[in-house]
């Protein structure tokens, strides 16, 4: 069969995931980091019938509107906050992205930064490191003990369930916060209970992590007044987008000891760091890397690709990954 289409991917990904796209389309992959700006968007993905993007590129109303062949994008991610929803449906572009594959990876990923910040982890390693272990101490790196404390989820997706049922093991008490209350059976056998207000959750939560989506209600959802209700001494995780969290406010109440400390696999302004929280204490800081295991990955492009195959093929209804 004749390779049909043309296809663009904006970062090297997993190959293994792409051989079904292969058998109809001519794939291009672009080299990595190239595709920062819109204008990159629009001068790379121009000509192309399909794109696989990923959640550092802007997809705009102006990309779509300069991109008349485009037909199909299966984004790289199973967040979608970078593409312009209503945009899309505009143009008549589907879009697909990659839910499901990464929960466990993103739940594994989130209790490994909430144990690498309440037991200081990574500051003990760096303490080896730099030559200072003299012997063992009774009063050394004391962290803070799960059990019998509570952790609060604020989004109870996929992934906010797949770390409750990871806590529920180290003895936590769970509550959540989610637009709708799961049902009564999910929620007994999460063990979690609901709360229908975030602050009142906010103000009795020893641990609270996020794994909400990023749109208009949830940027910033965690401003410098909620920072101010939560209780003295709480650890704060981010495994889900970083303008959730106002990052100077949070950077400013880790400085002042008000809050113990954060784990953050996310940011602002990726790839930028807030210089305040590279200098704020008992913070764990990582790359984005919470989908980074290789099953998950190849997963995550073979479901972007599937996007494009099934688009291209006129077999839309078989795609089952399909946001808009
Ligand atoms: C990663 O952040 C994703 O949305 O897949
Ligand atoms: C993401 O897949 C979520 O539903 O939490």
């Amino acid at each position: 069969m004749s390779k049909k289409f043309r296809v663009v991917i904006t970062e090297p990904v997993i190959d293994e995931g792409l051989e079904k796209l292969q058998e109809i389309a001519e794939i291009t992959i672009l080299e990595r980091g190239s595709v920062i700006t819109e204008e990159d968007v629009i001068r790379e993905l121009k000509g192309f019938d399909g794109a696989i993007t990923m959640l550092s590129n802007p997809v705009t109303e102006k990309v779509f509107a300069s991109l008349p062949d485009l037909k199909v994008i299966g984004n790289h991610a199973v967040g979608y906050n970078n593409i312009d929803i209503e945009a899309a449906k505009k143009h008549d572009v589907v879009i697909g992205n990659t839910p499901d594959v990464l929960t466990d990876s993103t739940a594994d990923l989130t209790v490994g930064l909430l144990l690498a910040v309440t037991r200081k982890i990574a500051a003990a390693d760096q303490f080896i490191r730099d030559g200072k272990f003299d012997g063992w101490e009774p009063r050394g790196f004391l962290g803070l003990e799960l059990g019998g404390r509570t952790l609060g989820i604020v989004g109870m997706g996929r992934i906010g369930q797949a770390v409750a049922k990871r806590m529920n093991a180290f003895g936590m008490n769970i509550v959540y916060h989610n637009r709708n209350q799961l049902s009564n059976e999910i929620e007994a056998k999460l063990e979690a209970g609901y709360i229908h207000k975030l602050d009142d959750l906010l103000e009795q939560s020893d641990i609270i992590s996020l794994h909400c989506p990023l749109n208009e209600e949830t940027h910033h959802l965690i401003n410098k007044q909620r920072i101010r209700k939560f209780l003295k001494y709480t650890v704060i995780i981010n495994t889900a987008r970083g303008p959730v969290i106002e990052e100077e406010a949070l950077a400013e109440a880790l400085i002042s000891g008000h809050i113990a400390g954060a784990g953050l696999d996310v940011f602002e302004e990726e790839p930028k760091i807030h210089p305040k929280l590279v200098q704020s204490p008992n913070t764990v800081l990582l790359p984005h890397i919470g989908s980074a295991t290789h099953h998950t990955r190849k997963r995550m492009t073979e479901l972007a690709a599937d996007a494009v195959y099934y688009v291209l093929g006129e077999r839309t209804d078989e795609l089952k990954t399909r946001v808009v």
